[in-house]
């Protein structure tokens, strides 16, 4: 029998012997990773190599075929639909096709889960709303209908929505996606002031390289069917070829920036 590997003591979420396919596509074979509570976890890894299912899973939208994964010690595999919706709500989502409403205003849409799960009184709501929208950085756009606001913003009011419940752990499918520079740096300092400043624990699909090495104090790179973790500097001085490959000239980058750092100090 394969060695099972330790489990942290301070993992939120841990994946263990994940199988998944979808027909003959054999997505997972065998995946184990951990998120460390209270850490910015980046999930990288070609397109196809299932870091949006990887990050389903642990939401409860999409079951393996067998394998285990554990939430703050709760078993998600096996969870009938409606232990799975209760799972949901320690969760914030911020997933691609997780668009807002287009017919509600801004407000209404951040205010919708709390509406539907919730037995706040109206004016409960709009403080927890105001704080939200104030947390993004998104100030006098509560009457606004999405079509009115940009990209960038959509995306601070979707994220806005996604720890309107106060969730332990935020899930985020490539936040970056189709946003310009600035709006990646600011997509990227507000989840890392959500994790220290509300002590969320964030894990992150991305493809940008350049802010998952500054963002991510964990990477998992999917590859194989299978995953491979480290801190960013010790997958950007991987000797493994396709570790290295894959982290390009970023990840050297990126160990340059490390020891400009340490000699300054
Ligand atoms: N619901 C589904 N039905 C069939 N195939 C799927 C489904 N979801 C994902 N896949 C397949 O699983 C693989 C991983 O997909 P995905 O998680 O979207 O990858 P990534 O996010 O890393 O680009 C792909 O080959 C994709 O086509
Ligand atoms: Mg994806």
């Amino acid at each position: 029998m394969s060695a099972q590997p330790a489990t942290s003591v301070d993992a939120h979420v841990v994946c263990e012997s994940i199988h998944l396919g979808f027909g003959e596509r054999e997505v997972f074979s065998d995946l184990c990773c951990e998120m460390v509570a209270g850490d910015v976890t980046v999930l990288m890894g070609s397109s196809g190599t299932g870091k949006s299912t990887l990050l389903r899973m642990i939401g409860g939208l999409q079951r393996p075929d067998s394998g285990s994964i554990r939430v703050a010690g709760r078993e998600l595999v096996g969870l009938a639909e409606q232990g799975l919706a209760e799972a949901r709500t320690h969760l914030g989502m911020l997933f691609q096709n997780g668009a807002l409403l287009d017919s509600m205003t801004i407000f209404d849409n951040v205010a919708l889960p709390l509406r539907e799960h919730s037995k706040l009184s109206a004016d409960q709501i709009a403080a927890e709303v105001r704080d939200r929208l104030d947390a993004v950085g998104l100030e006098g756009v509560e009457h606004l209908l999405p079509g009115e606001l940009s990209g960038g913003m959509l995306r601070r009011a979707a994220l806005a929505r996604a720890i309107i419940e106060n969730p332990e752990v935020l899930l985020c499918d490539e936040p970056f996606s189709g946003l310009d520079p600035p709006n990646v740096e600011r997509i990227e300092a507000l989840l890392t002031r959500l994790n220290r400043e509300r002590g969320l624990t964030v894990i992150v699909t991305s493809h940008h390289m350049a802010s998952s090495l500054r963002m991510g104090h964990r990477i998992i790179l999917l590859k194989d069917r299978a995953a491979v973790s480290g801190t960013p500097r010790e997958l950007a001085l991987s000797e493994d070829s396709e570790i290295h490959d894959f982290m390009g000239a970023e990840g050297a980058a990126f160990l340059k920036t490390l020891a400009a750092d340490g000699a300054s100090e």
